[in-house]
């Protein structure tokens, strides 16, 4: 199959190319950089070093003997879009390209605007673009678990059987984001559901839970390697603890930290988006996903990290910093998650090897992450309306990134 990934230069985007091309799919993808842009804003860069794009491009047609195709542009521009998706004409369209910050989101008036309007806007001109070009193709919007909340009920996959005032429905799950980020994927999918109805397209609405991992097969060089972000704004939590141990900081998971959510491997969730590539949904039909595996409280995930960095000579203690998320400290978590099984999915790697794996690569970046020790703290409140001078505090050092002395010259940072 042709697939166009949007938003390829990201975390997932390029190890999802890497991993359709060696399945013998063809990849074209799109990206403007952004991420890369705003990681630098807030001051900090991938744990990682990442080559440029171009250089990306080389190494995938040197270590792989393939292609992957490449268009650079904003989804903002709807010319942009409609233009590519006319030339590619693909047969799967995997859209990650949108802001994927909650703190990013949260940072002021400016930044929460910026997150809906962009993605919204791509959302839609992906559609409209679709109708115009290619009816045919199957959309894999990338959507988040965190879409739902925490309510005190199980959490369906999308629909749910609903009786009211002795009346019966099959209705949209009720969506309570947690952050101007989260809602502007509820509104997604309401676009998307919508879109699918009124143009006759396919679509599948993934609602991802947190990924953990840098590395899947295909990753067998260092120019292959996936960005890792560790700061406050762009790393997950389990990102930022195990950067916290490297470094010998105290792990901080925010408040109580009996925060659960649901998580999966980098490599189970290219397994995941594989296969609802090569399962499409029917014309009009917008079905939804969960994608996740197992759910971890926030200090589930300290204890692990701290438990495993043990095994690198490393003793973090575990400090619990006020929460400056707005958000319920004790709740009830149970979704459901059995369309992607019935499709095939097992689950292939477990937490403890991936963190493991994990600790490995970073103490060989370590010192990339030693020059971004400030970035880890949190510095942003849910409930602070403009937080803008605390940004400027930590603008980006002068200095050039250190490399690992073993590591390939890259051209980081990014
Ligand atoms: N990583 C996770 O744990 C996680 C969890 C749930 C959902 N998601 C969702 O998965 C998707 C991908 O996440 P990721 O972690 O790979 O993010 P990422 O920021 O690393 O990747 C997104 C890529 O899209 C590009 N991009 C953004 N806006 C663009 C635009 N307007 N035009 C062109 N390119 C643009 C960025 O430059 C970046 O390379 C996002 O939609 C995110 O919300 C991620």
């Amino acid at each position: 199959m042709k697939v166009l990934i949007t938003g390829v230069d990201g975390y997932s985007g390029w190890p999802l190319a890497l991993h359709l091309l060696a399945r013998g799919h063809e990849v074209v993808g799109i990206d403007n950089f952004v991420t890369r842009k705003r990681v630098k804003e807030v001051g900090s860069w991938s744990a990682t070093p990442i080559p440029t794009f171009a250089k990306r491009q080389v190494a995938v047609r040197e270590i792989m003997g393939k292609e992957l195709g490449f268009y650079r542009g904003d989804l903002q521009n709807y010319d942009f879009v409609h233009h590519v998706l006319q030339a590619e004409h693909p047969d799967a369209i995997v859209h990650l390209a949108e802001q994927r910050s909650a703190p990013y989101s949260m940072i002021d008036v400016h930044h929460a605007v910026a997150t809906q309007v962009e993605n919204l806007t791509g959302t839609l001109h992906i559609l409209y673009a679709m109708k115009e070009a290619c009816p045919d193709a199957h959309l894999v919007k990338m959507g988040t678990m965190g879409e739902y909340g925490t309510p005190n009920t199980d959490i369906p996959e999308g629909f749910f059987d609903v009786e009211f005032h002795g009346r019966k429905d099959h209705l949209p799950f009720p969506r309570q984001g947690g952050s101007w980020y989260h809602w502007s994927k509820v509104f997604d999918s309401g676009d998307v559901m919508f879109a699918a109805k009124i143009f006759n397209l396919r679509a599948t609405d993934v609602m991802q839970g947190v990924i953990y991992g840098i590395r899947t097969p295909e990753i067998t060089d260092d120019r292959l390697l996936t960005r890792f972000d560790f700061d406050e704004t762009w790393g997950t939590a389990l990102n930022r603890f195990i950067a916290q141990a490297v470094l010998g900081s105290p792990i901080t998971p925010y408040g109580r930290g009996e925060q659960k959510r649901g998580f999966l491997a980098l490599e189970d969730s290219m397994q995941s988006l594989r296969l609802a590539v090569e399962h499409p949904a029917a014309p009009g039909e917008y079905r939804v996903f969960n994608q996740f595996d197992a759910s971890y409280s926030v200090n589930e995930l300290a204890d692990r990290v701290a438990r495993i960095a043990g095994e690198f000579d490393l003793k973090p203690v575990i400090e619990h910093p006020a929460d400056p998320r707005v958000e319920a400290e004790q709740h009830y978590y149970q979704p459901i998650h059995e369309h992607l099984p019935a499709l095939g999915y097992r689950r292939t790697r477990e937490l403890d090897e991936v963190v493991r794996e994990i600790f490995t690569d970073l103490l060989r970046f370590r010192r990339r992450l030693e020059a971004g020790r400030h970035v880890v703290v949190p510095t942003v409140q849910w409930r602070v309306p403009d937080s803008r001078p605390l940004l400027k505090a930590r603008a980006a050092p002068e200095a050039p990134l250190p490399t690992h002395p073993g590591s390939p010259s890259l051209d980081s940072p990014a």
